[in-house]
């Protein structure tokens, strides 16, 4: 199978639950020669481990706030425990993972992402080179959305940055050319006002429940990733995490979810 078939998963911090499913469809998707680079979150983790050392969290616009307290603790955090317990969780049943990070193989090369969401980074750079060597050798990449500060780093600064897990995908999903972006979460998609899902949105309607604030929080880098492929990949979704098999499903051609579709002309 090319590279071009490649399939960026991001799993939410809700998915990988005692009955979640997603791990085996992982497996079995692998098995059946599909070429998978699984990013995953960390948020809510993230937020108890914070409490447990008290340091409070501040989010805007559905993005934390990382000063270098919580910089340490989400480094930690994701590279650390959230990261090998997917990987433990793929290869305890027969599957082949392994788990990096950003920073691995200068993976994903950062500035800063704007000074108010402090320690935060925005990738301007991906080696995808790596990516295609670990798929080439049969691994899924399990990646925990950390990067290099590589540009325009002061002195003194830390040497990492955090980044926003969705566009974090959405960015590794670009750069490798990645035929589908999918994201699983804890909703059954993007829902209207009276909480309806909507299955189908245009990159138009999409923006639209954004600026009117229909869209909010964690929905936004979602929406923002998947508008971001949507000119490369044959498909941007979001589907709920929650149901059995919902990644297989999707991939299958049977699932749920919202899918965003591009209607306007490549400018
Ligand atoms: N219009 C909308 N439709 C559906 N969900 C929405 C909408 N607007 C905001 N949301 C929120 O977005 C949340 C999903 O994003 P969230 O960041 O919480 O989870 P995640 O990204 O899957 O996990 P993590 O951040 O831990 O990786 C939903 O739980 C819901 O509260
Ligand atoms: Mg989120």
């Amino acid at each position: 199978m090319e590279n071009d078939q490649v399939i960026v998963i991001k799993i939410g911090g809700v998915a990988l639950g005692s009955n979640d499913t997603t791990v085996e469809d992982i497996v079995q998707l692998q098995q059946q020669g599909r070429q998978l680079v699984v990013v995953h979150g960390g948020g809510k983790l993230i937020t108890e481990w914070l409490k447990i050392h008290g340091i409070a969290t501040r989010f805007a616009g559905g993005q934390r706030v990382t000063d270098s307290d919580s910089l340490e603790v989400a480094v930690a955090v994701m590279a650390g425990m959230v990261n090998k317990e997917i990987v433990a969780a793929i290869n305890q049943i027969g599957g082949r993972a392994i788990g990096i990070s950003g920073v691995d193989g200068s993976l994903a090369q950062c500035r800063l992402e704007d000074e108010k969401l402090g320690y935060v980074g925005k990738v301007i750079t991906v080696n995808t080179e790596l990516l295609h060597t670990l798929l080439q050798a049969g691994y899924v990449s399990v990646i925990a959305p950390v990067g290099i500060y590589a540009f325009d780093r002061p002195d003194g600064a830390p040497c990492v940055l955090n980044v926003n897990g969705d566009i974090f995908a959405s960015e590794i999903a670009a750069a490798i050319g990645a035929e589908r972006l999918i994201f699983l979460t804890d909703v059954p998609g993007i829902c209207d006002r009276s909480g309806n899902l909507l299955s189908k949105l245009s990159v138009g309607e999409a923006e639209e429940l954004v600026a009117s604030g229909v869209a909010s929080g964690g929905m936004i880098p979602k929406i923002q990733g998947c508008i971001r492929v949507v000119n490369t990949a044959s498909a941007a979704c979001i589907i709920d995490g929650r149901q059995p098999h919902a990644l297989r499903q999707q991939i299958e051609g049977r699932g749920g979810g919202t899918i965003i579709y591009n209607d306007q002309p490549e400018s």
